[in-house]
């Protein structure tokens, strides 16, 4: 059997959360069920913020409480302060993660916080998380460029790592939010991170903005992470972030890994019929990179078992 590598499905709330088109809780839960019937065990299910700063959040409560399968399925909720803590807690969260970007604009932009100040916010939440018996990740968000301040060295990034570990984040997720990092910097920042502290509590977070993430995600998996986030059909983008385009789509990286040999637990076959769900739910055309190829071989193999039965 080849290596274990974790996906953390974030079509969820990354995915959605620039989308104009409400989901409903019904729909949301629908697209949850398609991707764990195709073999996601992780997911980050929801953010719990205003819902005048991201609309699409507002039933995470709801979403949240008829998650199916929770005893087996690893489920996490973004919270960005104390009150979306609470509301996350309240709807059953057993693992919270937060988003602290590498500079202080951009943490402006998404929560109207200095660095500073939202570092401070972070660590007592999580702090208080921990006390709680929450799981805690943490994202370093902007972590390979901030679309205000341009590039980010990687001394801000590990500082930033530093602080959220000393808090007691059980896990810190690298986030290319905007998609602008290329394999060589993905490289050399998660080989730093890696001689520091290890890679096991690390994890990827890419976009493809620029046709990368796929790349990124090698370069990542070489440094031994072996964590990643994706999301179905590479819905996904940041209201806040100006230029963020869709996640790295989780059926491509399943492909890069199944061909590459490693497990993910995940099929292929399973997560087409999810992005069929996602496409109804938002109305759009959704799917990685892989779609064009591997739709033409279903329709090689579907012609070939007609032919078969003639
Ligand atoms: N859940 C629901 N409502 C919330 C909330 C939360 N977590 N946090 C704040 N609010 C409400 C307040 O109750 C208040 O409501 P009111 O106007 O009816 O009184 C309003 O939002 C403003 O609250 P305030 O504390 O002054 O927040 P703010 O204006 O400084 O905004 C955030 C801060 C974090 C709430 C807001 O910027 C936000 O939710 N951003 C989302 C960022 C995001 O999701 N980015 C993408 C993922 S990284
Ligand atoms: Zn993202």
């Amino acid at each position: 059997m080849g290596e274990q590598v974790t996906i953390n499905e974030v079509g969820l709330r990354d995915g959605l959360q620039i989308q104009p088109k409400f989901v409903s809780t019904e729909g949301k839960l629908e697209l949850c069920r398609a991707l764990v019937d195709a073999g996601v065990s992780m997911f980050e299910a929801a953010s719990f913020v205003s819902p005048k700063a991201v609309p699409q959040m507002a039933n995470a409560g709801e979403v949240y409480r008829a998650l199916p399968d929770t005893n087996r399925i690893v489920y996490s909720a973004l919270v960005l302060n104390e009150k979306g803590y609470d509301r996350a807690v309240e709807a059953g969260a057993k693992v919270v993660s937060m988003a602290l970007a590498s500079t202080d604009s951009m943490n402006r932009a998404n929560i109207n916080m200095s660095l500073e100040k939202a570092t401070d916010v972070f660590s007592a939440l999580t702090r208080r998380a921990r006390d709680e018996g929450i799981g805690t990740r943490a994202y370093v968000s902007t972590a390979t460029g901030c679309p205000y301040e341009g590039d980010v060295p990687v001394e801000v990034v590990v500082d930033l790592t530093a602080k959220m570990l000393d808090a007691g984040a059980e896990r810190i997720s690298i986030a290319d939010t905007i998609g602008s990092a290329n394999p060589a910097q993905c490289q050399r920042l998660f080989a730093t991170l890696v001689e520091k502290w290890g890679a096991d509590i690390f994890g990827a977070h890419l976009h493809d903005t620029r046709a990368l993430a796929l790349t990124n995600a090698w370069a990542a998996l070489q440094e031994g992470i072996r964590e990643f986030d994706s999301s179905v059909g590479g819905l996904g983008g940041c209201p806040f972030a100006p230029g963020a385009a869709g996640n790295l789509a989780t059926e491509d990286l399943v492909f890069m890994l199944d061909e590459s040999g490693y497990e993910t637990g995940i099929d292929v076959a399973g997560l087409r019929k999810a992005v069929a769900v996602a496409e109804r739910l938002i109305g759009q055309q959704l799917g990685g990179r892989i779609t064009k190829w591997y739709v033409s071989q279903e329709r090689k193999r579907a012609a070939a078992a007609a032919e078969a039965a003639e």
